[in-house]
């Protein structure tokens, strides 16, 4: 049974491209945005505005913990952009299965931003560039950590994304 976990920062398609893929597999199809959204009864900037950035991560943490113990079935795991963040959750990352990064220019992801920037507390709190600059500097080489393959998606087609994660999981 394989996993494919999608990573990557804010607006880089992971939701999109990972729900396409898993159509294409006929695999399952997991966000672990959505999951916590769902099993905590409300929206992500409330979580943080509630409970404080920790506590989401915690959240994180656990989710990623209970997908890495998973290995009944075939799926596609959208990551949140900071969850790779903590060293043990890029080792269970790993352990879900063949990790790869999306990697989009500054340029790409602040043209998606800039109109979804109020949904993302991480970009709340001075200029959106400034914003998104400081935080792809802090996890750029963390991303790189984490996977196994760079997949990068600028000026690309959607199938052709797809095509290259496909080959590189060897699925
Ligand atoms: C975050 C990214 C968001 C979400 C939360 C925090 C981050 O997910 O998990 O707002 O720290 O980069 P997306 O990458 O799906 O936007």
């Amino acid at each position: 049974m394989g996993k494919i976990v999608l990573e990557g920062f804010m607006g880089s398609g992971k939701s999109t491209y990972g729900k396409a893929l898993a159509r294409k597999l006929g695999w399952s199809f997991i966000d672990t945005d959505a999951l916590i959204e769902d099993r905590e009864g409300r929206a992500i900037p409330k979580i943080f505005e509630e409970d404080g950035e920790d506590y989401f991560r915690r959240l994180e943490t656990d989710t990623i913990g209970e997908l890495s113990g998973n290995e009944k079935s075939d799926a596609v795991i959208s990551v949140g952009g900071g969850l790779p963040v903590r060293e043990k959750n890029r080792d269970l990352m790993k352990k879900c299965g063949t990790v790869v990064y999306l990697k989009g220019s500054e340029e790409l992801l602040y043209s998606r931003l800039i109109s979804e920037s109020e949904s993302r507390p991480m970009l709340h709190g001075g200029e959106l560039r400034d914003r998104i600059r400081s935080l792809l500097n802090e996890r750029e080489e963390l991303y790189l950590d984490a996977s196994d393959a760079v997949v990068l998606i600028d000026g690309k087609e959607p199938d052709e994304v797809l095509d290259e994660i496909v080959a590189i999981a060897g699925v």
